[in-house]
């Protein structure tokens, strides 16, 4: 007979999804898998391991889960275990609160089911979450009724993209995401075929958002598309920088006049080690704008139970906060959230354990704060270490990782290299990144996949893995880009160039 013809191929996949591309999870990392397994079945390389810096997972570098967080979740998962001498009161007392609220059936003394739960998220996590904000915002008022759990905060944003793509040509949603960024945002806006207009950020100022650079991509997108989405990530990723009060009231101030829908990715709002340097929600200066802003601009913002110092990534705990939106949009949002269940309820106990942490007064008090502590602390050095050695490297130069959990150095690729990875076909950062990792066994990411400005290369690294095993990755960087400035007779050049 005939052979059977495929349906689905790549003529008739959604273009759309074609235009996909996520580096984070790209070819250097795929690369390095194949490395770790040949390594692992004794293949022979320079090198005895392949270090992971790619991806902001923390778990999966070695750090500790927080304790009590767990115990939370397990206690909520197996309520059998509330009888358990093991598991401090205070575990026990959210663990029972979260499952009285998430609508199970009670059989006994105990809740034992784990049932779908509100589409919005447990109602007493969300008012946990309107709680937390007011008191990380000095009393700035938060409604739980505009709070949403997510699944990860990557499912709130794409989410609220959602809403906001529409339109033809010259009136199709223009998004306005910096560079460099985070690819989520350009991976969602390919997808919804939305039109993608970048903000540079400034490398020479520590990363600083400009608003006169705002205004420039804002004035330039108008003429093909209608911008309607500002998209600021802060602390940035992948360039490590916390926005200062004054720069975000300028980026308020310019949405405001633009009539611009901000997205604020806060999820990093923990992750803050600069001592000169404090976290400033959006809501919160928006507040301090005063009622005219405050009661205006419409701003979703965004929090994970992935980073700051539990990393749960793999719970995909996530919430926003909607402010200003459209009563009847509301309504939509909500039928959309409906369509989609619920998000795990595992992920919002997590969350629920970030914003309603263990009181002075409660057992477990002590140790959380111990434990919270390490974390944050040595991410703290980690930063400080990686940005230190980086910049003792000839033809590289790294601003402050102010916050967040990655490096994003500037690297000087000899133009010879640069001819020679574009007769490849390659981009020359990729081309470095893949003989770093041939080399050394060190995973980065090419920052071609972050964006970043024509004719400037960089990588990101994240300062997720043990004190040791980061020392002796920024070795190994620095003894490879010697010898690659070497090969190419080029140190003297980039001594020049980048220092
Ligand atoms: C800036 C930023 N936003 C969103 C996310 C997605 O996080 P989640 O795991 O909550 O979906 C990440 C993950 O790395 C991120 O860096």
């Amino acid at each position: 007979g005939t052979e059977y013809k495929k349906t689905l191929t790549m003529e008739t996949l959604n273009p759309q999804v074609k235009a996909v591309e996520y580096a984070v999870r790209g070819p250097i990392v795929i690369k390095a898998g194949e490395i770790e397994r040949y390594l692992q079945e004794g293949g022979k390389k320079p090198f005895t391991e392949v270090i992971k810096a790619n991806i902001g997972d923390a778990h999966a570098m070695g750090q500790q889960p927080i304790t009590f967080l767990r115990q939370v979740v397990a206690l909520c998962t197996f309520p059998e275990l509330l009888d358990s001498p093991s598991f401090p009161k205070d575990a026990k007392w959210r663990a029972r609160r979260i499952l009285q609220s998430c609508g199970g059936q009670s059989i006994g003394d105990f809740l034992l089911l784990w049932s779908y739960s509100a589409s919005k998220g447990v109602d007493c996590i969300r008012q946990d979450i309107a709680a937390y904000i007011e008191q990380r915002d000095q009393g700035v008022p938060a409604n739980w009724e505009n709070i949403f759990l997510t699944t990860g905060a990557s499912d709130g944003i794409v989410s609220i993209l959602r809403l906001l793509v529409s339109g033809q040509a010259h009136a199709r949603t223009g998004v306005m995401i910096p560079i460099p960024q985070y690819p989520l945002y350009s991976a969602a806006i390919a997808e919804m075929d939305a039109v993608q207009v970048n903000y540079y950020l400034d490398e020479d100022n520590c990363w600083a958002l400009d608003v006169h650079e705002l205004h420039r991509a804002y004035q330039t997108a108008k003429e093909h598309c209608q911008p309607r989405v500002l998209c600021i990530i802060n602390p940035g990723n992948p360039t490590g920088q916390v926005q200062s009060k004054k720069c975000i009231k300028d980026v308020l101030h310019f949405a405001y006049e633009e009539n611009l829908f901000v997205m604020a990715d806060e999820v990093y709002q923990d992750n803050v080690y600069a001592p000169d340097c404090q976290f400033h929600s959006f809501k919160k200066v928006l507040y301090e704008m005063g009622p005219e802003y405050f009661n205006s601009v419409e701003l979703a913002s965004f929090h994970s139970s992935s980073k700051g110092y539990t990393g749960e990534c793999g719970f995909r705990g996530g919430f926003m906060e909607i402010v200003n939106l459209d009563p009847e949009v509301k309504s939509q949002l909500v039928k959309m959230l409906s369509v989609r269940l619920c998000p795990p309820v595992t992920g919002q106990a997590a969350m629920d354990v970030i914003v309603n942490p263990p009181q002075p007064d409660e057992p477990s008090h002590g140790q959380f704060y111990k434990e919270k502590g390490l974390v944050l602390g040595a991410l703290a050095d980690k930063a400080k270490l990686t940005e230190h050695i980086l910049n003792a490297v000839p033809g590289i130069k790294c601003n402050p990782v102010q916050g967040a959990m990655y490096a994003f150095p500037r690297i000087f690729i000899p133009p010879r290299a640069v001819e020679e990875a574009q007769a490849l076909g390659m981009q020359p950062d990729m081309m470095y990144c893949l003989r770093l990792l041939e080399e050394t066994g060190i995973c980065v990411v090419p920052g071609s996949g972050f964006g970043q400005r024509e004719g400037s290369y960089h990588f990101r690294m994240t300062i997720l893995p043990s004190a040791e095993k980061l020392k002796v990755l920024l070795e190994k960087v620095h003894d490879f880009h010697i010898k690659f400035l070497n090969e190419y007779s080029a140190l003297d050049e980039a001594q020049r160039s980048v220092s």
